[in-house]
């Protein structure tokens, strides 16, 4: 069956449309060699060059056309992200931001087993943006918003997403770490921690602990190959990851998903990198690897092989390139983003796996082998994922 989803996108600041163009090539290149799988790619400005252009960093017309889209793929924004990114994550209820860590064969990294989620909520804690003056600007008080509702469905996510893990992984044992800082915000965070020690009940064969901020902060540098999947609010959620994201390789390699009911939002975990904007020099894998956890969603959401195939076509190209060393100096090559780009596109032209044969056009029998290592599917409805 042929499909063509539609595919809004924010270009956004900074070195975002140099890392879009490339995923886009990617896409592109994807539907070359498939013909049964296209996107159509739907312009939807937003960030401080069309905050600087038109008055509004995310005009009304780009938000109606992402929320009618079928899936966003948002490149970074500058100074804009609190009108731009937080308000489409809570107008559009994307309550989860996953925020995969693991090491790659092609990066040097101090550790060489890394293989863990950050499953963090994505739509209360400071981020509900409440902030108030006193005095004159001279006292400034922010408001920490901490819900049942929203702590127990983003727990419920980190159960399921450690449970799907282990079912693709089966060497791995499901393990659920709760991060917070209970001790000192025992209503909060007392809460957080409360909601998801219900939710662990009902998933007996999850592992499951609770662990302080600071010395989750710590263990992730000092023994990151012990963590699998971490859930925590917003604000932690967004500092660990770049975190647990340099202990892999760095902010040049960490794509996100930003998931609601029936709507998902992907992005690089980065910001619009100012400091190296229009050198060449980006690294594009953390926006083709946002693309990548895209082709997943799509895949599980719609039940279309064709993505998951398509997916674990990208993984392949982007180790295959690595291997050669065609790649960014943020992450010890020497190669431009325009470069690795057409490496990566190159390798998917060329691969067997890019050939029509191996897609997957009517159903799930047809899948390799290789794919069933990271997918497996058990009936129709069900295509779980390894984040
Ligand atoms: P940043 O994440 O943009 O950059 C931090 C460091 O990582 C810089 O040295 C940068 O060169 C490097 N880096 C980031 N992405 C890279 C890539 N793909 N390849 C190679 N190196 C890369 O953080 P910063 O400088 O604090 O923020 C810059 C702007 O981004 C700010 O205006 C901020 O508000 C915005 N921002 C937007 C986000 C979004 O759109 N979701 C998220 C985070 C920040």
């Amino acid at each position: 069956m042929s499909r063509a989803y539609r595919v809004s996108f924010i270009e956004g600041d900074g070195i975002g449309p140099e890392i879009f163009a490339s995923a886009r090539s990617v896409l592109e290149t994807i539907s070359e060699c498939h013909p049964n799988l296209n996107f159509d790619f739907i312009p939807t400005p937003a960030g401080d060059a069309t905050l600087a252009k038109s008055g509004e960093a995310l005009p009304r017309d780009s938000f109606i056309k992402i929320s009618e889209s079928d899936l966003c793929l948002k490149a970074p924004v500058g100074e804009t992200a609190r009108e731009t990114i937080i308000k489409i994550r809570q107008d559009l209820d994307l309550f989860a931001n996953i925020r995969p860590a693991r090491n790659y064969d092609f990066i040097e990294s101090k550790f060489s087993n890394v293989d863990l989620v950050i499953v963090r909520e994505n739509t209360e804690d400071l981020y509900v943006g409440r902030e108030f003056e006193e005095e004159d600007g001279r006292r400034a008080t922010a408001l920490k918003v901490t819900t049942e509702k929203a702590s127990k469905r983003i727990a419920k996510m980190a159960f399921d997403t450690a449970l799907s893990r282990a079912k693709t992984a089966p060497q791995k044992s499901p393990a659920v770490v709760c991060v917070q800082k209970s001790n000192v915000l025992p209503m909060t965070d007392g809460l957080f921690m409360k909601s998801c020690g219900s939710i662990a009940e009902g998933y007996p064969s999850v592992k499951y602990s609770t662990m302080y901020v600071d010395t989750a902060a710590m263990n992730l540098v000092r023994n990151p190959e012990s963590f699998d999947v971490i859930v925590t609010s917003n604000v932690y959620g967004d500092i660990l990851s770049d975190e647990a994201s340099q202990i892999v390789g760095g902010l040049g390699v960490a794509g996100s998903a930003n998931i609601g009911n029936e709507f998902a939002l992907f992005e690089p975990v980065h910001g619009c990198a100012p400091d190296i904007a229009g050198k060449g020099i980006a690294n594009p894998l953390s926006m083709i690897f946002a693309a990548k956890m895209m082709l997943e969603w799509l895949g599980m959401k719609r039940n279309d092989l064709n993505c998951i195939s398509a997916a674990k076509l990208v993984d392949q190209a982007v180790s295959a390139v690595g291997g050669d060393r065609i790649l960014t100096p943020d992450i010890g090559g020497n190669s431009s983003t325009l470069v690795v780009t057409k490496a990566i596109c190159k390798n998917i032209k060329e691969s067997k796996d890019g050939g029509e044969e191996n897609y997957d056009y009517r159903g799930k029998n047809r899948m390799s082998a290789k794919n069933e290592a990271t997918v497996t599917t058990t009936n129709k409805q069900d295509v779980l994922l390894k984040w």
